[in-house]
């Protein structure tokens, strides 16, 4: 009998073409990820500047079983399921908008004064999942723009790609976007017969660009979008590294206007595996049955994109919240010293290290968040990468990855989170004479 894979018999497999299938999968950035991995994996001795993880010695503390134990309990206690009930949530499908809605909503409220209830509230798979269901949701005209901090995050670039939306990047300064440029671009937006319809920031320190933006520019923004009609997508990924959590409040909580979405995510202050974060959308939304919350409409899109957020996701970080006494403050308190401390001893090992290696080395020194950003005088692209991790076993991130239009060639992103002290010190030594020996041969 033939076998059924006989080449003689077998019919020609069609080969699909990369230009048949969507566009965004044709852009670099969709590929730089999965590169940055993939150069890792290569070198698994090369200390790591690249990820914005959380160090792996984190998760040793986190007993997954005991607190979804506590969640189960809360179930039981606080919405009076039995045992059984309660267990079986964690194993079925669940509602869309989420499980824990009422506990993030409390911390939300008590820990930076978000006047928000829980149906303003939905669970996400990260906060990923809730950038692309908020630009989904409010985008909806061809003429819609996506207004991005420059450089930006690369999680909503990539999802305004994956849905097809133009951006537009608007520059960033240490006091985070600019607010000139961004009111000329919804001007220009307007001639051009589009309109800016949401502007995304992450105004507690931007990843790469590390900025932090005053209580005057939040409020300049929100009175912006208020006169050009436009949404803030604010993303609160590192606000919990802020030294002064409390003195500069967060968007929201300034938001009496209900212009901003606010994203938030438990990958930093608890672990990325979890895959929970959430949205804050509380603008009413009128339609022919009534008004609801455009929460509930992003719940109604979740529920085709990924139904629910998993229920053991949720009850893990349920059960982390009840154990800090519901607050996020609490939960994030010694992860915050951490990386605070290590972003420290990264800028102070590279003010020892690097110093007097170049006059056009530098860097900036911001006060939160995971990020250091480095210009040096020479392309800082994936063959210098290369060059690094092989001879000098130490690896970072191309900066222009994050830049809409070519900008970032010379720059490179130093992440503090995923090393402890004796690696940033070491990195540090091994980036010196990297940048010593590379910087004084003739190249590029
Ligand atoms: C700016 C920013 N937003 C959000 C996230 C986290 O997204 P998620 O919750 O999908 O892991 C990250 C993680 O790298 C980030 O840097």
């Amino acid at each position: 009998m033939a076998a059924i894979t006989d080449p003689e018999l077998s019919p020609p497999v069609p080969s699909l073409s990369l230009d048949q299938l969507h566009d965004s999968l044709s852009d670099p950035l969709l590929g730089s990820i999965s590169f940055l991995n993939e150069v890792m994996g290569r070198y698994p001795d090369a200390i790591s500047f690249a990820p914005g993880a959380p160090h792996p010695s984190i998760f040793t503390e986190i007993n997954i079983d005991s607190y979804t134990r506590r969640f189960i309990a809360h179930l039981v206690q606080g919405r009076g399921l039995t045992e059984a009930q309660a267990r079986r949530t964690m194993f079925e499908y669940g509602p869309s908008r989420g499980l824990i809605n009422d506990l993030v909503t409390d911390a939300l409220r008590r820990d930076y004064g978000m006047d928000i209830d829980s149906d303003s509230v939905v669970i996400t798979v990260g906060a990923q999942e809730g950038m692309l269901l908020s630009l989904r949701a409010l985008c909806a005209k061809p003429q819609d723009v996506l207004a991005v901090v420059n450089p930006c995050f690369a999680g909503i670039a990539g999802a305004a790609r994956v849905l097809g939306l133009p951006v537009i990047g608007i520059d960033e300064s240490s006091a985070g976007v600019d607010l000139d440029a961004l009111r000329q671009e919804c001007r220009a937006a307007r001639h051009r017969g589009q309109r800016i319809r949401a502007c995304y920031v992450a105004p507690d320190f931007s990843n790469p660009g590390g900025s932090r933006m005053p209580l005057e520019n939040r409020r300049s923004l929100l009175e912006l979008a208020e006169r050009e009609d436009f949404y803030v997508l604010e993303d609160n990924a590192y606000g919990f590294t802020a030294p002064t959590a409390a003195e500069i409040p967060q968007l929201k909580a300034l938001d009496v206007g209900r212009r901003v979405v606010h994203i938030g995510t438990f990958a930093k202050v608890c672990f990325p595996g979890s895959r929970v974060g959430y949205v804050v959308a509380d603008q009413p939304v009128q339609a022919a049955g009534g008004t609801q919350l455009l929460a509930h409409h992003l719940a109604a899109l979740k529920s085709m994109v990924t139904v629910n957020t998993s229920p053991l996701g949720q009850a893990v970080i349920g059960g982390m919240l009840l154990e800090h006494g519901g607050s996020l403050l609490e939960l994030s308190s010694k992860k915050a010293a951490l990386y605070r401390r290590n972003l420290a001893h990264l800028s102070h090992a590279l003010d020892q290290n690097l110093g007097d290696v170049h006059p056009s080395i530098r860097w900036n020194r911001p006060e939160g968040g995971f990020f250091i950003r480095m210009e040096i005088p020479m392309r800082a692209d994936m063959n210098l990468l290369e060059v690094s991790a092989a001879k000098y076993g130490v690896l970072w991130t191309p900066m222009s990855q994050f830049y809409l239009g070519s900008a970032g060639d010379c720059e490179m992103r130093l992440s503090c989170s995923y090393l402890t002290l004796e690696e940033i010190d070491e990195g540090v030594q091994r980036l010196a004479s990297f940048l010593k020996k590379e910087t004084s041969q003739p190249r590029r």
